[in-house]
């Protein structure tokens, strides 16, 4: 498939555009300061923070805390790792036990449970083995990304 350029300038802080590359939806969400701020309060309760794990090798640029080339942007493969369904956004503390008090959202499967942080990082003891892809993109400018 061909990349697929994007234009995100006109993405709201809180928001997330979903495009189409390859057949599959790609998100792209820009993160609040307040939801970039609670990744770091998660850590211990994800079943790999660093994104170690090699099923969907995360890309060099996105090995970070973020798992993303600038913090805002969250680019990600929306399919669960588990059997391909799309997870849905900003799940309620409810659905994961002991989250912060301050938690800001983040994504949750509805076909088994899994839940991932805004970061697309799944949370421990979840049927998902790994977390949210990455894909692989770049930065066109300020405004546009290149996926694929
Ligand atoms: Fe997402 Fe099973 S497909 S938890």
């Amino acid at each position: 498939g061909a990349p697929v350029e994007v234009d995100i300038s006109g993405i709201k802080p809180g928001e997330k555009l979903t495009v189409e590359w390859r057949g599959k939806p790609v998100w792209i969400v820009r993160r609040t300061p307040e939801q970039l701020e609670a990744l770091k309060k998660v850590d211990g309760q994800l079943a790999d923070p660093n994104s170690d794990r090699k099923a969907y090798p995360t890309p060099d640029y996105a090995k970070n805390e973020y798992r993303s080339i600038k913090p805002e942007y969250f680019v990600a493969v929306g399919i669960c790792s588990h059997l391909g369904c799309s997870p849905s956004d900003k799940f309620t503390p409810g659905a994961q036990p002991s989250l912060p008090d301050d938690w800001t959202g983040g994504f949750l499967c509805p076909c088994h449970g899994s839940t991932f942080d805004m970061a697309g990082r799944v949370f421990k003891n979840k049927p998902a083995p790994d977390n949210l892809e990455v894909p692989p993109y770049m930065y066109l400018s300020d405004s546009r990304l290149l996926i694929g």
